[in-house]
Order: C-alpha cells, then structure tokens, then sequence
C-alpha cells in the first residue's frame, strides 16, 4: 500500500483525491489542507515555498512515498524548490491542461482559467510559449472562485453571477476550450459548463495528474492494489469547508 501524501490551500485538492482514489482506490492517503493561509493565488512565491516545506515536512513525517501539490499555484510557486530540497522525495504536481486544449480547438481560442500567481509563473508562461503560435490564448483570473468554494457555494444565483464575470471575456473573445487551472474550480463546473453553454468544452488537467501519480509509484516500484484503504484529513485552520466538499465525494 502507497502512502500518498495531497496537499492545497484548502479543499480544492480534493478535486485531484476523487481522480486518484478512482485509479488507486487502495492506498493509504493524506490530505492537508492550509486553510490558516488560504488564498494562496495573490501570496508571494517565497511564502507559499515555507508553507510547502512545513507541509512536505509533515508528510515525510508520516512516511509518505509520494507528495501530490494539488494546487496549480504552489506547484508554480514551489515544486521545482521542493525538489531540490528533497531529492530522494517524488512529487508531483498540476499542469493547466493548454496542450489538450490547443490540439482540439476549432475555433482556434482557447481560454485559461486560474489564480494570478499561476498565471504569471514560469511553468504556465513556457507552457504557453509553446502553443501561443498556433492559437490564441485568452486568460482570466477566476475572480472569488476560490472563496465561492470555501464556503461551500458551488451552484445557484451568486456562484453563477461570479462565475459569468470571469467566463465572459474568455467566452467573448470566442474559446471553445476552457481549461480549469486551478484545483478548487472543478467544484464549479456544474456552473461553468452551464454558462459556456454546448460547444465548449472544459479541461480538467486532474484525471492525468493522477495517471502520473501511478505512473511515478510503478517506476519506483511502490506496491498498490494492496489495501486497506485510509484517508486522513487535516487542515491548518477551519476544517469546516474541507468536511463539507469532502462529503459531497
Ligand atoms: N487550489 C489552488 C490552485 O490550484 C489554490 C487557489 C488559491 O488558494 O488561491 O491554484
């Protein structure tokens, strides 16, 4: 059994466990969600470094074979840290999924959704460099999405008010691919899906960030498959939010 260490700023990794636990429904997973810190989008790149450490640390604690970062803006910020300071530890981390989107477009726009610290960081612009020939790359920060999901609002009046103000440039400037660059939007989709109406299509990078976490466990020659099944589930502030969409799992 793989003891898979998962961490965010607060309930949005889970986005990723539901992907892992369909393709390793055996393991043995933590789950840390930093709701003290939480939003990480507008914090700087040096303070989201200390609290991926403190939470690395705290996995390692535990013995964890792998770590997941969750979340599209601590990976931007500090996996490339993380892995130099831990060269012995696997982990890995969120990529927005531009590539699928920039293969399927037809219209030849695609739109990126995320936090403001994903979007200026060095692994979304060199990803962005690479397709921003063939097609245009429209982006918007998904303004209170996070918050929206913190408190547990996934559907009615306000999150589709919310919601529509971040879509419509992206829709405006005529995406027919909306990728969700961050970990807590997929809770939105119900909405975003709704709002982009048929014809768009929205791109989730958390089904192939979980093919690598497998992928990566077989290269290292971790067991899986074996059992028991655990999850344990930690936060550094209020764990309310985090009950709360873990229930809806
Ligand atoms: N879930 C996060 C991400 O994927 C973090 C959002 C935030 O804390 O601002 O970027």
């Amino acid at each position: 059994m793989a003891k898979i260490g998962i961490f965010d700023s607060g309930s949005g990794g889970l986005s990723v466990f539901r992907e892992l636990r369909k393709l390793l429904p055996l393991e043995q997973y933590f789950y840390f969600a930093d709701n003290a810190h939480c939003p990480y989008g507008e914090k700087t790149q040096l303070y989201i470094q200390r609290r991926a450490r403190f939470i690395t640390e705290h996995f390692l604690e535990k013995g964890a074979d792998i770590i997941v970062v969750a979340c599209n803006t601590a990976t931007a910020a500090a996996i490339a840290k993380l892995r130099q300071e831990y060269p012995d530890t696997p982990f890995v981390g969120m990529e927005p999924a531009v590539k699928p989107a920039a293969l399927g477009t037809e219209t030849g726009v695609i739109g990126v959704l995320a936090t403001a610290g994903t979007l200026k960081g060095s692994k979304y612009l060199n990803t962005r460099g690479l397709y921003e020939s063939n097609v245009k790359i429209a982006e918007h920060v998904g303004q209170g999405f996070v918050e929206l999901v913190e408190r547990g609002v996934l559907d009615g009046p306000e999150a589709e008010a919310t919601v529509r103000a971040s879509l419509k440039p992206l829709l405006d400037a005529g995406a027919d691919r909306i990728v969700l660059g961050c970990t807590h939007y997929p809770f939105l989709r119900p909405v975003i899906e709704r709002i982009c109406g048929p014809g768009v299509e929205v791109i989730d990078p958390a089904p192939a960030v979980a093919r690598q976490t497998r992928r990566v466990l077989t290269e290292r020659g971790v067991p899986t498959g074996i059992g028991p099944y655990s999850v344990t589930l930690e936060s550094s502030g209020d764990p309310a939010a985090l009950n709360r969409i873990f229930k809806l799992l």
